[in-house]
Parts: structure tokens; sequence; C-alpha cells
């Protein structure tokens, strides 16, 4: 599988991640077993990079895949994990807190980055994300915060999710950021206008999209008649490129020059395979516009 390395110097993380969030009790519940023969074949795929967050399952998914890789030394130098910290949910999980909100404190973080290290069962992370942006959040504080899990060796890496250019412009200040991860997908297409792809060309570092599915949307029974007209575009296409449905959404994204990774959050390998096909579609540009046509349901200007 095709990788990327996410900024000079940074780390080299495969094209295709597999985005963790719905292997657990916020969605497919898999067992342990089931969750470790995903990860074998992830692996086998190509697909080494797993993104996780602390409040996936109410904080229980990260232990989940530390379960299903324990006692698997090796696994651990043949894939790149991810995490995120920074969201606070009420849960029973962390009765202490009273109120949904967002923590960037650096006791916050250093106390996330326990959590996610013993529940994983790893000694250190790739990448740490910041989750979303707070209003209350100091870049001079979350720095000192990731330079001292950098010093630690705990965190290779850093990035955010979910910023804004001037809030990345405003952290990257303090402290180099090897990513933005944001929702991109045809159905979703704001950062493609609004600079935040622009900013990752010009500090040359890859972003990473999520929900490239559109949560499933792009599947779904009922089908929007922007997906409707999406499916009727791709269905020309299929035979053009020798590719699915899926693999043609996929290859939308791909095709951008910011050298998008994209996040896929399907439990199921032959879904995950699609995605892996999908990196070796060129998409033709008349290709790519006639999809955002369909998407947005007018002609650009
Ligand atoms: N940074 C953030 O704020 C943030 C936010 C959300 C998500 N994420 C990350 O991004 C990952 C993906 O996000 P997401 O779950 O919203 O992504 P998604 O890929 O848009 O949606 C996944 C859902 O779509 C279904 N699906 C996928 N492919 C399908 C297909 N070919 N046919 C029918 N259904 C299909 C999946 O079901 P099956 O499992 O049955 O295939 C799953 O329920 C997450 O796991 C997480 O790591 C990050």
């Amino acid at each position: 599988m095709h990788k990327i390395q996410l900024a000079q110097n940074g780390p080299e993380f495969s094209r295709i991640i597999a985005g963790v969030m719905t292997w657990g009790v916020w969605g497919k519940n898999l067992s342990t077993k089931k969750a470790a023969s995903y990860i074998d074949e992830c692996l086998d795929l190509g697909v080494s990079t797993f993104d996780h967050a602390d409040i996936y399952g109410h904080y229980t998914t990260e232990a989940l895949f530390g379960r299903a890789t324990k006692g698997k030394s090796s696994l651990r130098q043949q894939m790149k994990l991810i995490s995120k910290c920074g969201i606070k949910l009420i849960t029973p999980h962390r009765p202490n807190y009273k109120v949904h909100g967002y923590d960037t404190s650096k006791a916050h973080i250093l106390f996330s980055v326990e959590n996610s290290l013993k529940s994983l069962r790893t000694d250190y992370l790739d990448l740490l994300l910041i989750h979303r942006p707070s209003p209350l959040m100091h870049p001079y504080e979350i720095a000192e915060a990731f330079n001292q899990l950098k010093q630690s060796g705990k965190i290779l890496n850093f990035g955010v999710s979910n910023f804004s250019p001037s809030q990345f412009t405003l952290l990257n200040q303090y402290v180099p950021l090897v990513t933005n991860q944001i929702e991109v997908s045809l159905l979703h297409d704001e950062f493609l206008l609004d600079g935040t792809l622009d900013q990752c060309m010009q500090h040359e570092i890859a972003p990473m999209a999520y929900s490239t599915m559109a949560k499933g949307l792009f599947f779904s029974q009922e089908a929007t008649e922007p997906v409707q007209r999406i499916k009727k575009v791709c269905d020309k296409l299929k035979k053009k490129y020798r590719a699915s449905y899926e693999e043609l959404l996929t290859a939308w994204l791909l095709a951008h020059p910011a050298r998008i990774l994209p996040i896929i959050g399907t439990t199921r390998i032959d879904r995950m395979a699609a995605a892996v096909r999908a990196v070796e579609i060129s998409m033709e540009r008349e290709d790519w516009f006639a999809l955002w046509e369909a998407a947005r349901g007018q002609e650009v200007a």
C-alpha cells in the first residue's frame, strides 16, 4: 500500500487509514476475537494506520483494541496508532464530568494520553490530535503538554482535528503540527473552498478526511437527491474505471492535490479492500467535476 509522509520530517502513514470509532459500543460491538482478526486483515491489505479517540465507545473502544492486540508485541511495529483528546463526555466511565465540553488544559491532555496508552497497551502513540478546537484553548499550554509528551517519548507527532485555518496557524506557531483531520466527502465539501486544504498544501502537511462515506448516507435505502445524482454519474464512470460506486467516491477524494488520507469507518474488510483499490484509480479532471456538479446540483460558476 502506498504511504504518505504527513509533513517534512513527519511520519509515513498508510494512504488508507482504518477508523475505529464504530468498532465497539458506538457501532458494531465487535468481540475481541473479531477485532483481532479484522486488525490482521487490515494489515494484510496494507492498511497499517488506525484512528482512535479517547472518547470512542464512551472511553471503551481503545481498550477493545488493546485487548485485541494483547500479547502480540510484533504487531506494534507494523502499525501506526493515532488518538485524540480534548472532548469531555458525560458517561458513567467518567463520573466526574458534569458538562459535555472541551478541555485542552495541560493536565487534561496528559491525563487523557496516560489513559489512551494504558487502554491501547502501548508505550507510545505515533500521532496525538486535539479533537476539536475549544474557545478556551491556549496554544502555549497545549504546546507545553505536547513538548512534555514528546520528550518522554510517549507521543511522536502532533496534529489537530476540525481546526479552522486561523486556529491551525495559532497552534502551529508554538508546536509543529503534521495534519488537520477534517470531514470531507462529496456531500461535505466546504473545506474545498474555505482555505483549510490550501493551508495544508502551503505547510506541506497531508490532511486526513473522516466520514468519507457520509456516515453511510451514500448507501441509504432512501437516497437523497444529491446521492441519486452522484449515483447516476458513478453508473456512467464504473465501466471506464472498472470501479465500484464506493471506489469512485474514495477516488474523488484521493484526486485532490492536498494528498488527503481517507479514514475508512467500515467494519467490513471487503469495503476496506474497495478503499485500497481506489488508491490505484487516477480520476480525470472532467469526471471529478462531473461528480462535484452532481453533488452540488449546479455547475461551477
Ligand atoms: N476527527 C473527528 O472529529 C472524527 C469524527 C468522526 C469520525 N472520525 C474518524 O473517521 C472514521 C470514519 O468516520 P465515519 O464512521 O463517520 O465514516 P464513514 O465511512 O463515512 O461511515 C461509516 C459507516 O458507513 C457504513 N458504510 C461504509 N461503507 C459502506 C458501504 N460501502 N455500504 C454501506 N455502508 C457503508 C459503515 O457500516 P459498515 O461498518 O457496516 O461498513 C459505517 O456504519 C471514524 O472511525 C473515526 O476514526 C473522526
